[in-house]
């Protein structure tokens, strides 16, 4: 397997140690890269209001946002409760979903990661069919 795509399925898997899940105890970690070849990290990050929780992805999205970077090549995800033997997949949620539509193409890729060496990888398009965009506003 190509090492990039390892070491972004690896990162997904070992940011689930950061999250701050005391809610929900449901640990969810990415890793996006950006078409400057960086790896941004996120973790799911709750709170005792409930609302505010930022999700895994957008934390990653975030990040490399307010960092300059706003081209995206993929993104890999991977989620379950903390203290599961193994994973199942976690898909992202739709308001994720919206934040890669607005900073993503069509052939974005999302890779769902269950282990090290068990994977599905999507795009954009796959799981957004039909998704607002930017262009919807601004033409
Ligand atoms: N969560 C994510 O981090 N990403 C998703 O796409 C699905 C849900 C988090 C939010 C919350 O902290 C926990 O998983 C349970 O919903």
């Amino acid at each position: 397997m190509d090492t990039q795509l390892q070491e972004l399925i690896d990162t997904a898997l070992s940011m689930r140690k950061m999250s701050y899940t005391p809610y929900s105890h449901f640990n969810v970690g990415a890793a996006l890269l950006g078409a400057d070849g960086k790896i941004y990290t996120g973790c799911n990050i709750e709170n005792a209001s409930y609302t505010p929780t930022n999700c895994a992805e957008r934390t990653a999205f975030f990040k490399a946002i307010s960092e300059g970077m706003r081209e995206f090549k993929a993104i890999a995800i991977a989620g379950g409760k903390e203290d599961a033997k193994e994973l199942d997949y976690c898909p992202p949620c739709g308001v994720c979903r919206q934040v890669m539509s607005e900073f993503c193409k069509d052939d974005f890729k999302i890779i769902l990661v269950k282990s090290s060496t068990e994977y599905k990888e999507y795009t954009l398009t796959d799981l957004v069919p039909e998704r607002f965009t930017p262009d919807n506003l601004l033409g």
